[in-house]
């Protein structure tokens, strides 16, 4: 049966002319583009009150995806909530890849889900796909639900794999995981539509930008079906561990880079057989771990009580300048 696109993943609609009023404001505010931006908010708002506020949040420094509510990603219109990661273009790449090794129907899971732009953009892209995704922060969960609702895809809340049905260990075919990978001491060269308007959840990797990625490849093994696939992106400076990383949990790296989109994709696969002694130990390890922190008062559900400091803008995909970015 085909999949029905969901009400809030369209595809892209022609321009409306924008007034040059609108221009002018945006442009006053150091939107880069400032014509391609007022159109996008033209053609979305509803009434000219609605548009006047919409310039009026954009020209104030939120995302323009915010203002939209939308971004565009692989060619989908994807709902993107206030403080909700914003799919930026370069991740495009991830989804590519993985729709190269990938088949019709594959279990995919998309882990850190964000927006659940990347798990929509590979169903579509492969006409249709078993689709879990989760994802810590309530917000994204909320978000994310209504992206994949028409999708048939399900969508679970909490630390990593911790939500997601036992049912799925063994079986995923893909796993996609764009986890927060940005060294939390970099966090403050990040442009402010980044730093004041997405969850710091949502960008905060650690002290070496790698530390989700080593609770994401602790479990691979154990969720990967033999031959299947973990795929995340990382900067060029972080690949020599990543690529340590994934070795030391057992999977298999090659890494991928598109220079056009200033991407970067390590794919990692589970060998053939069982998962070693040592990635069942790694998952129990990060179990326990998450264990002792909720003993010792932890909230691991840190989307909970970390603030939303008001934005990023690491290239979303709808916009490319920012005021103030
Ligand atoms: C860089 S964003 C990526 C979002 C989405 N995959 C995308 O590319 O648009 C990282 C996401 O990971 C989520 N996250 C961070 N730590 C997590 C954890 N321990 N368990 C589940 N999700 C987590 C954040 O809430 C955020 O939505």
């Amino acid at each position: 049966m085909p999949v029905q696109p969901s009400p809030h993943i369209r595809s892209t609609s022609p321009p409306t002319a924008a007034p040059s009023a609108v221009v002018a404001t945006l442009r006053a505010a150091g939107c880069v583009f400032a014509e391609d931006e007022a159109e996008l908010l033209a053609a979305t708002a509803r009434t000219p009150a609605e548009l006047t506020a919409m310039v009026d949040r954009r020209a104030a420094g939120l995302p323009l995806e915010h203002v939209l509510g939308w971004a565009e990603f692989c060619g989908l219109r994807v709902a993107v909530d206030p403080g909700v990661f914003v799919p930026r273009r370069r991740t495009e790449f991830l989804v590519h890849r993985a729709a190269a090794l990938a088949r019709p129907r594959s279990v995919v899971v998309d882990l850190c889900c964000g927006s659940g732009a990347l798990g929509a953009a590979l169903d579509e892209a492969l006409g249709g796909v078993e689709l879990h995704a989760a994802d810590i922060d309530p917000a994204a969960v909320a978000c994310a639900r209504r992206n994949l609702a028409a999708l048939g895809g399900r969508v679970y809340r909490g630390d990593l794999y911790e939500p997601l049905p036992a049912a799925l260990r063994g079986r995923v075919d893909v796993l996609l995981a764009n986890v927060p990978y940005v060294p939390t001491g970099d966090i403050t060269l990040l442009p402010p539509e980044a730093r004041l308007h997405e969850a710091r959840v949502a960008l905060d990797g650690g002290a070496d930008g790698l530390a989700v990625l080593r609770r994401v490849a602790a479990g691979a093994p154990l969720w990967l079906a033999p031959g299947g696939r973990l795929l995340f992106e990382t900067s060029g400076r972080q690949v020599p561990s990543a690529v340590g990383i994934v070795t030391g949990a057992g999977l298999v790296p090659e890494v991928a880079v598109c220079e056009e989109l200033d991407a970067t994709v390590v794919v990692a696969t589970r060998p053939p057989g069982r998962p070693s002694v040592r990635a069942d130990r790694a998952d129990r390890a990060d179990r326990a771990d998450r264990v002792d922190r909720v003993d010792r008062g932890d909230r691991v559900d840190r989307a909970d009580r970390v603030g939303r400091v008001p934005p990023y803008g690491a290239g979303g995909a709808a916009s490319g300048g920012r005021p103030g970015g």
